[in-house]
């Protein structure tokens, strides 16, 4: 078993700019490695940048700079980015890495020498303008290639084939015997039913004649590799697979098989569902070692596919500079079910915010430590308590809470976690307005009653604090400061209880002050 969980994400092409989809799988990732180390495991994030292929090579051209040279500079837009929204990864695969390179043309070497690969002639029809052999499907309801497809040529030439189709039964069996191999479940019978019609075999050159922004065949240098077959390689190449002693990459075994890459639906079928599991068992993978691929849905605009060329690609920097940081991470990960398509919408962004972080969790905090201050100078007092709201609160509420984050973070339902600490803070607010500490604090008789409502209070915001540090980790740390319970949180510490006899509190300051509607012109 490998020592260290390890997820990795999708690699971002570097031909657009970034949009909040890719935000959302990197947040995405970044929560549920925070919530592995949370939980005392370690893990490892990977993730990085698809850098080769016909479109940077493209785009570059268009800017007059070089491939390389084009390809850094919207690297760096995306390095920027996930620094911007604290997605912090351990590894970044960057395809133009020399390292990387080595990997696939060992691989291709290896799936070469092993009759893997084989050379073949194709006639066909050929779009001068997409550089792409097109195939029937391209063709319209009239029969013809429409003008979408520019000049069509015929042309003969040849190729390095991939044996996929001598795998698919294989395919087929691994799929029916491992349950888990896709998330959600869904999403396999798809798959299954894709690689049921599969056929032919996968072409994994490109003449260096069309495109020379490749990594280029070990075996014949007229060639380079077919991007997709270099951008799934990252998985391992980062990982240290195949890596020269010293080469400052992963100890391959500390961290194979990954836990789960991450990907959207659209890379499923049939990239990462169809070749990448081919490849890694051509590659002698056991069927142990092949991950699992955990796919997330789409944001869309009013049900509409968000793209650059659309013009309606919502920009994560702007958001996260208008709103902050916590607010995007927060909404990114409670308004999509993991593996379900949502609509993305500033509106909704603000409201829940405000209603779940500032009035709810921000309020609850300002309150309990406002009280504790004003009766109690900031000193908990831990006084044994029979009154049934407050044994329902630490009996069932909290510990219910936690199981309940828990148990959805392992199924990596991110927005059903996160409604589980929300709903604990409305559960103490409404304990606030039940017990009316305000009244208590003018009767001396119920001085106990008082100590155990603001105790039951300060230790659910701890609790609700830990379970926010996947999602929020500068905030959450802010509650725990505030509350002076800033030992490194884990899960293993929210159980009931935490708060000892005596404990100061501090004083509050607003952590999630309101978000109003940005001024018209702005919009
Ligand atoms: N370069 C390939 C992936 C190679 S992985 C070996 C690629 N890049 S991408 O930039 O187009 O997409 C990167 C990730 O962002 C993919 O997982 C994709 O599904 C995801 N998303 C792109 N648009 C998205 C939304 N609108 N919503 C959510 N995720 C989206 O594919």
């Amino acid at each position: 078993m490998p020592d260290c969980t390890f997820f990795t994400t999708a690699i971002d092409y570097t031909n657009a700019a970034p949009h909040i989809g890719h935000a959302y799988e990197k947040v995405l990732t970044d929560v549920l490695v925070r919530f592995e180390r949370l939980s005392g495991r370690s893990a490892y994030f990977l993730t990085g940048v698809d850098q080769h292929g016909q479109k940077v090579q493209q785009s570059a051209e268009k800017e007059g700079l070089t491939p390389l040279a084009f390809a850094e500079a919207c690297t760096a837009k995306f390095l920027g980015l996930w620094k911007t929204l604290g997605v912090e990864f351990d590894g970044w695969a960057a395809t133009t890495n020399p390292l990387h390179k080595q990997a696939v043309q060992k691989i291709l070497q290896r799936l070469f020498d092993e009759g893997q690969l084989y050379k073949q002639g194709h006639r066909g029809f050929y779009s001068v303008r997409q550089e792409q052999f097109l195939t029937d499907k391209e063709r319209n309801e009239a029969g013809a290639f429409g003008p979408e497809w520019g000049q069509v040529v015929e042309l003969e030439e040849e190729n390095y084939y991939f044996r996929l189709s001598a795998h698919k039964d294989w395919l087929l069996g691994f799929i029916d015997a491992h349950e888990h191999f896709v998330v959600p479940a869904f999403r396999r019978v798809e798959l299954r039913n894709a690689v049921e019609r599969l056929s032919g075999d996968l072409c994994i050159s490109r003449p260096k004649t069309r495109l020379s922004w490749g990594i280029e065949l070990p075996f014949d240098k007229e060639f380079v590799t077919y991007v997709w077959f270099d951008a799934l390689i990252n998985y391992v190449s980062f990982a240290g697979y195949l890596a020269e002693a010293g080469s400052g990459l992963p100890e391959f075994g500390t961290l194979w098989p990954a836990k789960a890459h991450v990907i959207g639906k659209d890379i499923l079928i049939p990239a990462h569902g169809v070749y990448w599991p081919i490849m890694l068992h051509a590659l002698g993978f056991p069927d142990a070692e092949i991950p699992t691929l955990l796919v997330h849905g789409w944001w869309n605009i009013s049900g509409a596919k968000m793209s650059k060329s659309l013009g309606n690609a919502v920009n994560p920097a702007l958001l996260a500079e208008r709103y902050g940081v916590s607010a995007l991470r927060y909404y990114l990960m409670a308004d999509i079910a993991t593996g379900r398509d949502a609509d993305f919408s500033e509106e909704r962004l603000r409201m829940r915010f405000n209603d779940e972080l500032a009035n709810n969790v921000g309020n609850l905090l300002n309150r309990t430590l406002n009280m504790a201050q004003r009766y109690r100078q900031g000193v908990l007092r831990r006084v044994p308590t029979n009154d049934a709201d407050l044994h329902a609160l630490s009996e069932v509420e909290a510990p219910g809470a936690v199981a309940a984050y828990t148990q959805a973070m392992e199924h990596y339902q991110v927005d059903a976690a996160l409604a589980a600490a929300v709903n604990l803070a409305r559960a103490c607010n409404q304990l606030i307005e039940s017990s009316a500490p305000w009244k208590l604090a003018k009767d001396p008789e119920q001085a106990d009653r008082l100590d155990a409502v603001l105790y039951h209070l300060a230790e659910s915001i701890r609790l609700v604090a830990i379970l926010l540090v996947p999602v929020l980790p500068e905030a959450a740390l802010g509650i725990l400061g505030q509350l002076q319970a800033s030992a490194a949180p884990s899960l293993a510490a929210a159980v009931w209880g935490g708060l000892p006899d005596g404990h100061q509190l501090g004083t509050p300051v607003p952590l999630f002050p309101r978000l109003e509607a940005p001024p018209v012109e702005a919009e």
